[in-house]
């Protein structure tokens, strides 16, 4: 069913977040919107910028979700509990909207008739040392096996690394250290990170949203960096190394070999799989060992950043 003015309908949930936000700017034109958020201030300007997307206000549970789901075409699933250091003190309360959340959500998707659920996770998810990291594997698991119970519904995951920028990334915190003239807080130098930026993770969702098969993971080649580079960018600003923290590593893997082995490739994505008919001979991905983003493009993420936070 499309909604009232002939257009399809996305219910975006996380859409207060970065990844969700950019979503719904790329998608306005195009869909009848349902925005799910838990913070109304954050929801009410979003409407205020996109008058006629409908806000879905409340947690994943919240009985409008419903309704959503029930009226879209297309659910694309951001919205999730991402910090690391959280989840490892909170472990109950990550799994529940991580893990549980997901699986209700996808299996009310499916149940609804949604044509295309797109659900975003994350290399932590791929040999996981954390709580975090773990929920999202768990989650993969339960959209793969959801995709297999429910043929008529599309089920897509996005892989990805980190995005530059986004809301509780180091990159703000360094920003806000810089404001508050304090030290910038590394935990350690060598770290390295896959990384991309915001457009190229609204790019890569959308070539789930148009390309994607059910069952597919979509792996960005991505570049990474080394946190010393980070640390080029801010210049003077004193330097505090503080240490990793619980269940963090030092390099992080998109794919592990062997993960699964079937899929195909383009420019720009890894598709892997399981009931693909192509190998895909694919070592594993380490943040160590692939090309570094270079310092003129991290410079020129920072100022736009800058420019959108002015
Ligand atoms: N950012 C990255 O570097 C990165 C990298 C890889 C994968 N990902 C994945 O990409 C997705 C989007 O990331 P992001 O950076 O855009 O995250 P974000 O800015 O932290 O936004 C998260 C969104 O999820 C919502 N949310 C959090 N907990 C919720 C709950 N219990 N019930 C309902 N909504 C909840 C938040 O709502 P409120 O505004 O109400 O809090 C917010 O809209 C996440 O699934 C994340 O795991 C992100």
């Amino acid at each position: 069913m499309a909604s009232g003015h002939g257009k399809k309908c996305v219910l975006i949930t996380g859409a207060t977040g970065s990844l969700g936000g950019e979503l719904v700017a790329r998608y306005y034109p195009e869909y009848q919107i349902f925005a799910q958020g838990r913070n109304a201030d954050k929801l009410l300007r979003l409407k205020m910028r996109y008058p006629h997307v409908e806000i879905v206000l409340g947690d994943l549970r919240a009985p409008g979700i419903r309704d959503a789901v029930r009226q879209s075409q297309v659910v694309i699933h951001t919205a999730a509990q991402k910090y690391v250091n959280l989840a490892e003190r909170h472990c109950f309360y990550t799994v529940d909207t991580n893990v549980n959340c997901t699986f209700e959500l996808a299996d009310l998707a499916a149940r609804q008739g949604v044509e295309r659920f797109v659900f975003i996770s994350t290399d932590k998810s791929s040999f996981p040392t954390n709580v975090y990291g773990i929920t999202k594997y768990l989650a993969e698991r339960i959209i793969l096996e959801l995709a297999e119970i429910y043929p008529a519904t599309k089920f897509v995951i996005c892989r990805f690394g980190n995005i530059f920028g986004s809301n509780g990334s180091v990159v703000q915190l360094w920003l806000e250290a810089k404001r508050r003239r304090q030290p910038i807080q590394v935990t350690d130098p060598n770290m390295t990170r896959f990384m991309f930026s915001l457009d190229d993770a609204a790019e890569t969702v959308h070539f789930a949203l148009t390309q994607g098969h059910s069952g597919d993971i979509i792996i960005p080649k991505m570049k990474s960096v080394c946190l010393r580079d980070l640390m080029e960018l801010f210049g003077d600003t004193p330097i505090e190394v503080i240490g990793r923290r619980p269940g963090e590593k030092v390099h992080e893997t998109l794919y592990i070999k062997g993960e699964i082995d079937t899929g195909y490739e383009t420019d720009k994505y890894y598709v892997l799989n399981a009931r693909a008919p192509t190998r895909l001979s694919l070592r594993d991905l380490n943040s160590a060992e692939c090309d570094r983003v270079p310092i003129s493009r991290l410079r020129h993420w920072l100022k736009e950043i800058e420019r959108k936070a002015a």
